[in-house]
């Protein structure tokens, strides 16, 4: 049980966020939302979570602004006093093949996907090293550890994260907080959701478990991560692709 533990999700207004903001609060977190735009959103899923008997609160923030994440990180640790989980899940696509990609949709997309993550973790760490038994969980994608067509901002990005991940783990073991990457295949969310039929039709004749994911399969694994049984994996990169990547 994480009761009396504090997590902050990024991107948690929808989709993977939102399932790991709930599962943390099955478990007893208090959970912090992060979101960008969509505020009704927002405040769904923190009621959603206040009636599992925590306390919950949604906070706007752009996780690209090293600034914004700052007095954002500040607001949260003064409404709750600590933060014991941090889960870096906000993320966007602007894919295109390279040769069309322009520097505008690169920048944007390393700097939401993989600054917002180093932005968090910078400005939490200090407090996370205070919790007993601190995580950081970063949702990467198994496109940061293969590559993919029309992706290089987004898989570059990804594979950014798992550097960040190690790095943090490495860094921060010594202060017992553990740091691991989640790398999901494809998930049925928004994200997915824009995708061509014949894509995703495609996509699951290539999973050996034959099905799109769902957002709360990946939360199975944050809470996992989150609580004390994972307490000696630290440095890790889990895929959760039905075998995608084998
Ligand atoms: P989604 O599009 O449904 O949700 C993204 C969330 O990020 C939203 O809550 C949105 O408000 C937030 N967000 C977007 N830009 C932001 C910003 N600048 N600052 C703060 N929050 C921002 O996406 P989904 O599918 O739930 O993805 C969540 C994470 O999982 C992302 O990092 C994504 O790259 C990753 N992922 C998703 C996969 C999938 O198949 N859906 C596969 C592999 C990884």
């Amino acid at each position: 049980m994480l009761t009396g533990k504090t997590a902050v999700i990024t991107g948690a207004s929808r989709g993977i966020g939102k399932a790991i903001a709930l599962a943390l609060a099955k478990n007893g977190a208090d959970i912090a939302i992060i979101f960008a735009g969509r505020e009704k959103d927002a405040e769904a899923v923190c009621q959603e979570a206040e009636s599992l008997g925590v306390n919950a609160k949604a906070y706007p923030c752009d996780a690209s602004d090293y600034t914004l994440v700052k007095t954002t990180s500040e607001r949260i640790l003064a409404d709750f006093g600590r933060a014991d989980i941090l889960v870096n899940n906000a993320g966007i696509i602007k894919d295109g093949l390279l040769l069309r990609m322009d520097e505008a949709d690169f920048d944007r997309v390393v700097n939401v996907n993989l600054k917002g993550a180093f932005h968090f973790t910078k400005h939490l760490a200090r407090h996370i090293m205070q919790s007993p038994a601190g995580r950081i969980i970063n949702i990467s994608s198994v496109s940061g550890l293969t590559g993919n067509i029309g992706q290089a901002n987004y898989a570059a990005a990804k594979a950014g994260m798992i550097g960040l991940t190690k790095t943090v783990a490495k860094e921060l073991a010594s202060r017992n907080v553990t740091c691991n990457a989640i790398a999901p295949g494809f998930i049925e969310t928004d994200m997915t959701a824009g995708m061509p039929a014949a894509t995703l039709e495609n996509a699951k004749a290539a999973i050996p478990l034959r099905r799109i994911g769902k957002a709360e399969d990946v939360a199975a694994l944050a809470v996992f991560l989150a609580s004390e049984a994972a307490s000696y994996i630290t440095g890790e990169v889990i895929r959760v692709d039905g075998g995608l990547c084998i």
